[in-house]
C-alpha cells in the first residue's frame, strides 16, 4: 500500500532548466582559494599550482558558472592588485574576513582554473568602496579585445584575448550593515543604475545582476527589492537572492523544511519584480540569480570562528569549514528541488561555496580531497536534471514544524529531456520517523524503464564524511523502485533524498 502519490505530467512544463542553475561560488575567504583549489606544493598540483585532485572532484560535481571573487570580500577588493607580475602584487587586508590577501591568485589565474574545469566566470564588482569608474576600468580590462591602455595591459600580463565575461554582479549584499560601503536601497539603486548604464555603454549585451536582499529575514526585505528595481528596472537582467539555512535550537523538523522558506522567498521576489514592472509599465522579464545558497552554521561561525585583533590577519585561516551531515545533504537536495520548481524565473544559482568554505569539497594541505555529504545531491541533480522542469502534483501526509506550521513530508519535482526521452524525478522525505511509500504516476510518458536510482539517507542523520572517514556517507541504489502499469513505486526512508532516472520513448 502506498501512502503518498505523485503525478508527473509531460505537459506541465515550468520552464527550461538553465545550466547556470548549477553554478557555484569561490570567494577569497579562508582556505577556499589558497590550500583549496590552489596549492603549488601539493603532490597533485599542475604546472599552474592548481590541485588536480580538486579539479577532478569539481568536474564530477558538474558546476556551471562560478561567481568570483566574493562575497563580502569583493566590497573592499582592488582588482588591479590581483593582476600583473606576481612578485609585485601587494598583500592586502581582507577586511571582510579579517585575514591577509596575498593576491597570488587573481583574475588571470582564476580564469585559467575555470578553463580546466570547463566553467563560466561570473564576476562580482566592488560597489562598496569603489564606483562607476573602477567598474568601467575592470570591464575594459576583461572585455575589450585590444588597442586601449587596459586591454593592452592585459595582453602584457599574458592574456592577449579578452576574458569576455558575460555575467556581472553589481556589488554584493549591499543591504547588509556588515557590508563595506553598505547603502540604503535608494542610494544603492541609483548607484547600480548608473553603473549598469555605464557598463552597457561599453558592452550593451552584458547580463547584469542587481543585489536583492541578503536573506528573507532582513528587516528591509521586500521594500529593498521594490526600491532598487524601481531605480534600475530597465538597466538589469537579474535580481539576486541569498539564503543560508542551519539547524537551530535542536529543531531538526523545521530545519528539514527549509525549502518551504526558499519557495516563499522566491515567490515573494517574483511578485515584487512583476509588481514593479506593472507600476513602471515595463515589458521585460527580470529573473532571479540565487547566487548564494546552502546550509551554513552561521551561529557556530559567530561564536567560534570569527577572527579579531588589530594585529591578527592570518593568511588562509580555517574558517567556515562546516562538516556536513546526512540531514544537511537532505536539506541541500530539497533546496535544489525548490530551485527547479522555479526554473522559469530562477535561471541562475550559485551553491555557496565550492572548496573548504561551507563547501561540498574539502581538502587537507599536502593530503586528501574528499566529498562532503552535500556533494551528492548537487552532483546527481546537476547531471540528471536536463531539459524542462515539470511541476508535479504531490499528495503527501504532513508534519508540524515550529517555524513553518504544517509541511508536506514529501516534496518533489521532475525534469523531462525530449531529446533523450529521459525523465528524472527528485524527491525528499522530510519526516524524521516515518518511511513513505510513494506511487508516481508516469502514464503520460507511455512505457518507461528504470535507468538509475539513488537514495541518500542513514540511520543516524548526523553522520558525516571526514578526513579520517571520507567515504562513510554515499548515496545507494534504491532497490525498492519498481514499475507497474504507468506507475513507479518507491519507498523513501525517513530523512532521505532520492533521484530516479527513467527512460521513455515519449
Ligand atoms: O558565503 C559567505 C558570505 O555570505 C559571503 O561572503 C556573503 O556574501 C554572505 O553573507
Amino acid at each position: 500500500m502506498t501512502d503518498t502519490s505523485i503525478i508527473v505530467n509531460a505537459q506541465r512544463i515550468i520552464g527550461q532548466v538553465n545550466r547556470r542553475l548549477f553554478g557555484s561560488f569561490v570567494e577569497h575567504l579562508g582556505r577556499s582559494v589558497y590550500d583549496g583549489i590552489y596549492e603549488p606544493m601539493h603532490p597533485t598540483a599542475d604546472e599552474d599550482g592548481f590541485r588536480t585532485d580538486v579539479i577532478e572532484l569539481v568536474r564530477e560535481l558538474g558546476v556551471s558558472a562560478i561567481r568570483y571573487p566574493g562575497g563580502n570580500f569583493v566590497s573592499g577588493f582592488k582588482w588591479e592588485d590581483s593582476v600583473g607580475p606576481r612578485e609585485q602584487r601587494p598583500a592586502r587586508l581582507n577586511l571582510a574576513w579579517h585575514s591577509t590577501e596575498s593576491n597570488e591568485v587573481g583574475l588571470h589565474e582564476f580564469s585559467r582554473w575555470l578553463e580546466k574545469i570547463d566553467s563560466e566566470l561570473m564576476l562580482a564588482i566592488n560597489l562598496g568602496t569603489r564606483g562607476v569608474a573602477e567598474a568601467l576600468e575592470l570591464l575594459e580590462y576583461t572585455n575589450i579585445d585590444s588597442g586601449t591602455h587596459l586591454a593592452d595591459q592585459r595582453a602584457v600580463n599574458g592574456r592577449p584575448q579578452s576574458f569576455n565575461v558575460r555575467m556581472w554582479c553589481l556589488g554584493n549584499e549591499m543591504d547588509g550593515p556588515w557590508q563595506l560601503g553598505h547603502r540604503s536601497a535608494d542610494d544603492y539603486g541609483k548607484l547600480a543604475s548608473q553603473t549598469a548604464k555605464a557598463l552597457r555603454q561599453l558592452d550593451p549585451d552584458l547580463e547584469l545582476v542587481i543585489c536583492g536582499s541578503s536573506s528573507a529575514q532582513m528587516p528591509t526585505f521586500g521594500e529593498w527589492e521594490r526600491v532598487v528595481l524601481t531605480h534600475a528596472f530597465e538597466d538589469v537582467d537579474f535580481i539576486s537572492c541569498h539564503a543560508y539555512y542551519e539547524e537551530k535550537n535542536n529543531d531538526l523538523k523545521s530545519f528539514l523544511a527549509s525549502a518551504v522558506n526558499m519557495d516563499h522567498f522566491i515567490d515573494s521576489v517574483i511578485s515584487t519584480i512583476d509588481n514593479v514592472r506593472a507600476t513602471l509599465g515595463g515589458t521585460k522579464t527580470i529573473n532571479i540569480s540565487f547566487d548564494e545558497w546552502n546550509v551554513w552554521y552561521l551561529q557556530r561561525f559567530n561564536a567560534v570562528d570569527k577572527i579579531t585583533g588589530a594585529q591578527n590577519w592570518p593568511h588562509a585561516p580555517r574558517i567556515l569549514e562546516d562538516v556536513y551531515t546526512v540531514a544537511d545533504a537532505v536539506v541541500v537536495g530539497s533546496l535544489l528541488i525548490s530551485l527547479l520548481k522555479h526554473a522559469d524565473r530562477v535561471t541562475s544559482a550559485s551553491l555557496a561555496q565550492l572548496v573548504n568554505v561551507i563547501a561540498p569539497i574539502m581538502t587537507e594541505p599536502g593530503g586528501a580531497a574528499w566529498r562532503q555529504t552535500i556533494y551528492f545531491p548537487f552532483a546527481l541533480t546537476s547531471r540528471l536534471a536536463i531539459g524542462t522542469a515539470l511541476d508535479v502534483d504531490v499528495r503527501s501526509p504532513t508534519y508540524e514544524t515550529m517555524d513553518y506550521g504544517s509541511v508536506p513530508q514529501v516534496d518533489a519535482v521532475a525534469t523531462h529531456d525530449t531529446a533523450s526521452g529521459k525523465v528524472s524525478i527528485f524527491l525528499v522525505n522530510r519526516s524524521s520517523t516515518e518511511s513513505r511509500d510513494v506511487a508516481i504516476d508516469v502514464s503520460t510518458f507511455g512505457a518507461v524503464s528504470i535507468l538509475e536510482t539513488h537514495t541518500l539517507n542513514a540511520d543516524d542523520p548526523y553522520l558525516a564524511n571526514t578526513l579520517a572517514q571520507p567515504e562513510k556517507v554515499k548515496p545507494q541504489r534504491n532497490n525498492s523502485v519498481s514499475i507497474g502499469v504507468g506507475i513507479v513505486t518507491v519507498t523513501l526512508p525517513p530523512i532521505s533524498w532520492t533521484a530516479i532516472s527513467l527512460g521513455t520513448t515519449a
